[in-house]
């Protein structure tokens, strides 16, 4: 039998091997894995799955029989996830507990002295044959099992035939990447969130400090990407919004409570010393090497600009103010008008939409608020899943953890 791995499919390996490098969504690249593993063995059939909480839980599956029988959606809908032990009662589980390929050439005629188990109940429901079976498990870096690939029924001429050595060793060799593509993936998810929280939470104790809730800062920043999705940017840019935002009224720690807390209108001189919150919050972001914080620091210095060149701090106009300050000035106050604030209730929905168009051209830019008004729907639904609420000052209160005046 023929074992070797052509240059062409060498090729082809490490394709694949960049495709499974440059995606960054863990159920986009696990499907990646399975359809390319199944491509490369020509299996009819195939699950993924990942190591979780010491059992392997089915991630991704995907079955060429059944996308011919039932048509691809209803062959999605057929999946539902569900856990294995990492033991030697099934093929996966053997896989992932032993660290070595199992390959059964058909599991219709597995020796009964065999320690693990091939299940017929899924056949048996869905009408379908499995016979060849090959479980490969997948390692990180450190030799870790993160999870087994399991490809089911290698096709030859439309017959079932089992897994030969060369598929076998395609099979291991795409494993091999796909370990270290999910590590990554999995690293880069914890840090983007550990990074958002850290933001969020820093920017909760400024808001604390205005009697305002974390919910504040979570709206203003995922209002603010609903605009960024609205206008076409790209998803990474509407993320680097989202990340970018709750930091705008940072510098609101250096504001004196009397000014704050006033619960009427501020006086002319108070009213200067508040507007400082800008400047304040862009120093505090001053010279950061991270790219969050550079455009955290732009939208400190700029939320409060207003399109006809009235705003505050610097008083510049037009496509003067960075677009990214642009969308943060029309989410804060569509946020402050239609929220309780110390100095003003709550307004109703159309009270807010009427100020927002009225201000359209002189604070907000034209643009902005097209792009608002047109993703109106999903901002009220974020507006009602953040509503503040009375346990939320609570957890606000375990955030900041700075104590209550
Ligand atoms: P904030 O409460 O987050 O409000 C953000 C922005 O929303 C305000 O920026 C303003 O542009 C808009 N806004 C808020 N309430 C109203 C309103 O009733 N009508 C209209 N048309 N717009 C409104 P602004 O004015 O530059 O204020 C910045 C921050 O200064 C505010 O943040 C708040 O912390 C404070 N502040 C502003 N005015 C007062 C006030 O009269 N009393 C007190 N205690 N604080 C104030
Ligand atoms: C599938 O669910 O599409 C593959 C069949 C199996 O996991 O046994
Ligand atoms: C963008 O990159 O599209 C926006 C940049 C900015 O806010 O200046
Ligand atoms: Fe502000
Ligand atoms: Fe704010």
């Amino acid at each position: 039998m023929d074992t070797t791995i052509t240059p062409k499919m060498l090729e082809e390996l490490l394709n694949v091997g960049i495709a499974l490098s440059s995606t960054r969504d863990l159920r986009e690249l696990l499907t990646l894995i399975l359809r390319e593993a199944r491509r490369f063995t020509s299996a009819d059939a195939g699950t993924l799955y990942l190591v979780k909480g010491g059992v392997l839980r089915a991630e991704v599956a995907q079955c060429q029989t059944f996308v011919e029988r039932l048509g691809q959606e209803q062959a999605d809908s057929l999946f539902s996830s569900f856990s294995l032990p990492v033991n030697m009662k099934s093929i996966a589980g053997a896989a992932a507990f032993t660290r070595e390929v199992v390959n059964i050439p058909d599991v219709q005629n597995v020796d009964v002295s065999c320690l693990f188990q091939y299940s017929p109940d899924f056949d048996r429901k869905n009408n379908y044959s499995t016979h060849s079976n090959l479980a490969v498990p997948m390692l990180d870096r450190e030799q870790n099992v993160i999870g087994v690939l399991q490809l089911i029924n290698a096709k030859y001429k439309n017959r079932v035939v089992p897994f030969d050595a060369r598929k076998t060793r395609l099979a291991q060799a795409l494993a091999s990447q796909a370990g270290v593509a999910i590590r990554n993936t999995l690293l880069t998810a914890s840090l983007r969130e550990a990074h958002l929280e850290t933001l969020q939470r820093l920017g909760v104790a400024a808001e604390w400090r205005d009697k305002e809730t974390a919910n504040h800062i979570i709206r203003v920043a995922k209002f603010s990407a609903l605009i960024a999705e609205a206008l076409g940017w790209s998803e990474e840019m509407a993320d680097m919004v989202e990340y970018a935002s709750p930091m705008h009224d940072v510098g609101k720690l250096g504001i004196p409570d009397s000014i704050l807390h006033k619960p009427g209108k501020l006086d002319p001189d108070e009213r200067t010393i508040m507007e400082k919150h800008t400047v304040i919050g862009a120093n505090i972001l001053s010279n950061a090497k991270n790219e969050v914080m550079q455009w955290s620091r732009m939208v400190a210095l700029g939320h409060h600009e207003k399109w006809d060149g009235s705003g505050y701090p610097q008083g510049i106009s037009g496509s003067d103010i960075p677009p990214i300050c642009q969308i943060v000035a029309l989410a804060d106050v569509y946020d402050a008008l239609s929220c309780k604030r110390v100095y003003k209730p709550a307004f109703p929905h159309e009270k807010v939409m009427a100020i927002i168009h009225e201000e359209n051209g002189r604070h907000f830019a034209p643009q902005m608020v097209k792009a608002f008004a047109g993703v109106i729907d999903r901002i009220v639904a974020v507006r009602d899943e953040y509503a503040d609420k009375e346990e939320d000052f609570a957890k606000f209160r375990d955030y900041a953890n700075i104590g209550i005046e």
